[in-house]
Order: structure tokens, then C-alpha cells, then sequence
């Protein structure tokens, strides 16, 4: 009976178009906390080598402090509510900030780890060649961080589709808010939610997949 509804009526449509706009809100929030977190990264990374950029330094301590310290569902929040509380936005557009910019303090870290993993001995080579800073950042530095933090960072999409089930609080149209919605049309809790729970498991699985066929291609491509 459950099945025959289940195909009957557009309850898969509401699940699969939940998925569809938990993956959207993914991929553009991860975006988003790149380039927060590759700012901050660099912003750091001056600062620790040469002491410039004290006072830009200083906020980016703040931003990862603050946003590390605090639930993103609190962060979600006031984020909607509180910042955009007169202006009309997209929900979407509020969640994709609010993780965007949540993630980007988690991504700050990992850039940190990945130039530190590149041994100092470069830089200092790229720089007594006549590379300036920003040149040998870009040419010699960071191609090595991407290549040595794309598993990681490719963890974090996963981390952070998972993180995105509580824009339900703010009623946004996600994966979570689907189930719940067919919950509460159909009375039964047990199917939606197990439904819910294998999108998830197969989105995790399937890019847990990926990242592991990266890996194996960037170990090969190392050697
Ligand atoms: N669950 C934690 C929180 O509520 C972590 C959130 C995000 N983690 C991440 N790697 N983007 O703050």
C-alpha cells in the first residue's frame, strides 16, 4: 500500500526535489566558504611570515573564533531572521550565505594546514629567484596546497550536506523539510524519514566514492 501510494501520488517528487535543493545549497555554500577561507588562509599566512596585514589578521581571528564557537543553526538564524529581518531574500539565498560563510571558517583551517604542509624551503627558493610574494604564492605554493587538500575539502562537501538538514529551521525546502512534510500530510512517520535517511546515505556514500577514486589519482599522478 505504502509503495503504491508512494508512486501514486508525487510524494518522490517532493524527496527528490528536496535533494535537489539540499545539493544546490551544498554546492554553492562550499563555493562560497572557499573563497572566505582561502582569503583568511592567505591573510594568516602573510601575517605569520611577515607581520603585515595586522589588522585584517586580527578580524579574520575574530570571524574563525566566532563562527567556530557558535552552532550554524544559531548562525542560520540570525542570519534570517535577524540580519535579513526587513529585506524579503530567497531562503535558499540566507542558507547558502549562512553555511557559505560557516564553512568557510572550517575551509580557513584547512588551506592553514595546507600551506603549512609545503615545506618553508619554497618559498624562500621562489623568493630568492625574484618571485615576489603574491607570485610564488600562486605559482609555486598553491597548486600544491589544492592538490594536498582536495580530499579534505571534498570531505567537507560531504560534512556540510549532512550540516544543511537544520535549514528546516527556517522552513527552507530541503531533503529533511520534504520528509517532514509528507510526515505531517500523511501521519506516518517511520517511511518518510527512512526515505530521507537513504538519500543521504547514498549522496554520502556515492562522494565518498569519488573521493576515494581522487585520492587514488592524485597518489598516482604524486609519484
Ligand atoms: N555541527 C557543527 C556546528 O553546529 C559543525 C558545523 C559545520 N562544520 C563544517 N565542517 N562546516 O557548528
Amino acid at each position: 500500500q505504502f509503495i503504491l501510494n508512494f508512486i501514486t501520488d508525487n510524494r518522490w517528487l517532493l524527496l527528490i526535489n528536496g535533494l535537489a535543493v539540499t545539493l544546490k545549497i551544498t554546492f554553492f555554500a562550499v563555493i562560497l566558504g572557499f573563497i572566505l577561507g582561502f582569503g583568511v588562509a592567505v591573510v594568516r599566512n602573510i601575517y605569520d611570515n611577515t607581520k603585515k596585514l595586522k589588522f585584517l589578521n586580527f578580524l579574520c581571528n575574530i570571524y574563525l573564533t566566532v563562527i567556530r564557537g557558535t552552532p550554524v543553526v544559531v548562525q542560520l538564524l540570525i542570519i534570517y531572521f535577524v540580519i535579513f529581518s526587513s529585506v524579503r531574500i530567497d531562503k535558499s539565498f540566507a542558507a547558502i550565505l549562512a553555511f557559505g560563510i560557516n564553512s568557510g571558517a572550517y575551509q580557513a583551517e584547512i588551506f592553514r594546514s595546507g600551506i603549512n604542509s609545503v615545506p618553508k624551503g619554497q618559498m624562500e627558493a621562489g623568493r630568492s629567484l625574484g618571485f615576489s610574494y603574491p607570485q610564488t604564492m600562486i605559482n609555486i605554493i598553491m597548486p600544491q596546497v589544492i592538490k594536498n587538500t582536495l580530499p579534505t575539502l571534498a570531505n567537507e562537501f560531504i560534512v556540510l550536506m549532512k550540516e544543511t538538514s537544520v535549514a528546516s529551521y527556517i522552513a527552507l525546502d530541503d531533503l529533511t523539510k520534504a520528509g517532514d512534510v509528507i510526515r505531517s500530510k500523511t501521519y506516518s512517520a517511520m517511511m518518510p524519514f527512512l526515505a530521507v535517511a537513504l538519500l543521504y546515505l547514498i549522496m554520502v556514500m556515492l562522494f565518498s566514492y569519488l573521493v576515494k577514486l581522487l585520492e587514488r589519482r592524485l597518489a598516482r599522478s604524486g609519484r
